[in-house]
């Protein structure tokens, strides 16, 4: 088995630089499409053969070095009977969006081996299928995250409504915060049970706050999240994007790699993260629309800049976007497993 992704999450030195892609499965390669003309992705995520099925495309297609679980940051809401869709070109959508203390008390806690036992499934079947390939990489976005699509209702870019409830309904946004913690420990938990090798906490949202903001309303669940995950002695890496502005704050919890976007320099990043931790990250998702000269000179900026080769995992700075042609990203995977 190719270790060389687990290795680098704890810094250790590795032959080659792990790659591993956020969105690997999913709508820029034809395989996906296909499926999704006769499936929702909520019919995939619930039938265990096609989730599986879904997530090893890109390890045979691109030859990365870690599988991620197929599933979305909503399912564990699904899970508890929470009302939403994922559609189409848009993204979670939630019928009766939280606007109350009310609302947010009956939420109730997950029950994974009868709330989610697909998901469950898919894992065991992605560890038997992948176990002489790459480790599997099991997620879920955090607090602020899944409170920000609760809470709006939809995908939004200045989260008006999060940020308002937050600074005006205190009390409410704790109990909120902590409920949404205990489930995303509970759902964690019971992906590292069924079989995944890794976590990664997706914050993809939390950069629209400030970092007075950031440690006064979130800080505090996620370190709870990291701590109560330590003992299970695999990797944590922690996702966010927006981040340049609190990194120190961002990064301080227990986990061992931090994931940055494209906005700050990963050599300032690290200065900033601790070289204790390792670094995902940076490239930018739009570079691979690119002529593949101009993607490998970015990738060779990445590389000239590093203060270090152990603890580097290739990523991009955020999820593969769908217009990116399949033989860039082929090529990129190759070009970062050659360099020198
Ligand atoms: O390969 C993988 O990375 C695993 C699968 C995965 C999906 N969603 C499947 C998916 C993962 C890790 C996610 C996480 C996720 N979902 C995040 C965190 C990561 C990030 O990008 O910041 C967030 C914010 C979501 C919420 C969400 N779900 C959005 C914003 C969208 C995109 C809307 C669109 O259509 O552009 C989705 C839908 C979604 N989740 C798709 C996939 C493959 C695409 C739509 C589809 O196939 O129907």
């Amino acid at each position: 088995m190719n270790i060389t992704f687990l290795d680098a999450c704890y810094s250790k030195k590795t032959p080659f630089t792990p790659v591993w892609y956020m969105r690997q499965a999913g709508r820029y390669l034809p395989e996906y499409r296909k499926l999704k003309e006769s499936y929702s992705i909520i019919d995939i995520i619930k039938t265990p053969e096609l989730a599986s099925k879904v997530a090893l495309q890109p390890i045979d297609i691109l030859g990365v070095d870690a599988a991620i679980l197929f599933a979305d940051i909503m399912t564990p809401l699904l899970g508890i009977g929470v009302d939403l869709d994922i559609v189409e070109s848009i993204g979670p959508v939630i019928k009766n969006p939280i606007a109350s203390l009310s609302h947010v008390e009956k939420l109730r806690l997950l029950q994974p081996t009868q709330d989610i036992p697909y998901l469950l499934q898919t894992i065991s079947i992605l560890r038997n299928e992948l176990k002489e390939k790459v480790p599997l990489i099991g997620f879920s976005a955090a607090p602020f995250t899944l409170a920000s699509y609760l809470i709006e209702g939809k995908p939004t870019r200045d989260f008006i409504k999060t940020k308002s409830f937050m600074y005006n309904n205190k009390n409410a946004w704790e109990l909120l915060m902590e409920k949404l913690s205990d489930l995303i420990i509970v759902y964690l938990k019971s992906q590292v049970r069924a079989g995944v090798q890794a976590l990664q906490l997706f914050d993809s949202w939390v950069g629209a706050l400030s970092e007075n903001d950031y440690k006064e309303y979130v800080l505090p669940h996620t370190k709870k999240i990291f701590e109560s995950l330590t003992s299970e002695n695999i990797p944590l890496i922690h996702f966010g994007t927006n981040t340049a502005g609190f990194l120190t704050s961002f990064s301080d919890v227990d986990c061992n790699v931090i994931s940055i976007d494209w906005r700050i320099s990963i050599e300032k990043a690290w200065q900033q993260i601790g070289f204790k931790k390792a670094i995902q990250g940076n490239l930018d998702p739009i570079l691979l629309l690119s002529d593949f000269s101009v993607i490998k000179k970015h990738v060779d900026e990445i590389f000239s800049s590093l203060p270090k080769r152990e603890g580097y995992i290739f990523n991009l700075g955020h999820g593969v976007l769908q217009q990116t042609p399949v033989e860039n990203i082929k090529r990129l995977t190759e070009y970062v497993h050659n360099k020198r």
